[in-house]
């Protein structure tokens, strides 16, 4: 199912790597993912997400503030009885590492583009392929996924169509315009207005909206250290004043923010080729 990131060649096993017939190589890292970005695809020297937005993110995510998020994304997944399965975009594998749980019996894929990412989250699941790799040339042949993962990611739609099999599915995970709000309120004088819909506009033609809906719940975050990640791993930590964020993680007592997430499922149509 890998496929040669260069060349576009399947992939085979070879040492302690994959190779392609062309003799490109890739090794497999020591902590067992495979790096499958070419140095000609990298943007910037460290693509994605830098150390410490990797780091907050992994302890706001391990003390389970988003755990219904993971929860009922496993469960919209294993309702859909995929075989194949890929999280692009995985960031530290939380959600992930809850899809490989949730489907035991099928071929996880996990990828994103920062290696600080994927270093730490191949560890949560090691049946599963861990891949650094870019959304908008993912290293795996057409047609192969059943089922796609995208949460809070950016995402190339015709990628993901690419390698959805006709009738397969992508499930989009994102924030609504209630989302975080109590803390935006706090953090800016003036809350930009979040459009959660603006994604519905870049669907390719071959997939419709099969299914959508909204999970919202009240978080009360009491650890002032849970604030700092919170605000450490979204755009706030560097767009908000350090006055405003500081007032944010020293606020007296529990700060209650509100988390709300749309689940959009697109599905290709089954007698589409991809
Ligand atoms: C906000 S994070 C979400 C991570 C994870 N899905 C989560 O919710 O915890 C977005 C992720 O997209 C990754 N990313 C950004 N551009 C990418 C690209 N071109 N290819 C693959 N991953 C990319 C970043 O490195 C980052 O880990
Ligand atoms: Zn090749």
């Amino acid at each position: 199912m890998l496929i040669c990131p260069l060349c576009s060649a399947p992939l085979a096993q070879a040492g302690n790597g994959v190779a392609c017939p062309a003799g490109h190589r890739f090794d497999r890292a020591r902590q067992g993912y495979l790096n499958l970005l070419p140095v000609q695809h990298k943007n910037s020297r460290a693509p994605g997400d830098n150390q410490a937005m990797v780091d907050a993110r992994r302890s706001f995510l391990e003390e389970g503030h988003y755990a219904p998020v993971a929860e009922r994304l496993a469960e919209l997944a294993r309702q859909r009885h995929p075989a194949r399965w890929l999280d692009i975009g995985c960031g530290e594998g939380y959600y992930s590492a809850q899809l490989a749980q949730a489907l035991p019996d099928a071929q996880g894929f996990a990828l994103d583009i920062s290696r600080e990412a994927v270093k730490r989250a191949c560890r949560r699941a090691p049946q599963t392929t861990w891949l650094v790799a870019s959304m908008a040339r993912v290293p795996l042949a057409s047609g192969c996924c059943d089922f796609i993962a995208s949460v809070f990611s950016p995402l190339d739609w015709q990628e993901a169509c690419r390698l959805l099999r006709p009738g397969g599915g992508l499930m989009r995970v994102g924030p609504t315009r209630e989302h975080l709000m109590e803390l935006r309120q706090q953090l800016y004088d003036e809350v930009r207005e979040y459009v959660d819909d603006k994604h519905l506009a870049r669907v390719p033609a071959e997939m419709t909206l099969a299914h959508s809906e909204v999970l919202t719940y009240r978080l009360r975050l009491i650890a002032p250290d849970s604030r700092a990640n919170l605000l450490a791993m979204t755009p706030h930590g560097w767009r908000a004043s350090a006055e405003r964020r500081a007032a944010v993680i020293d606020w007296p007592g529990p700060f209650t923010v509100t988390v709300s997430m749309r689940y959009d499922y697109f599905v290709t149509e089954p007698g589409a080729t991809p």
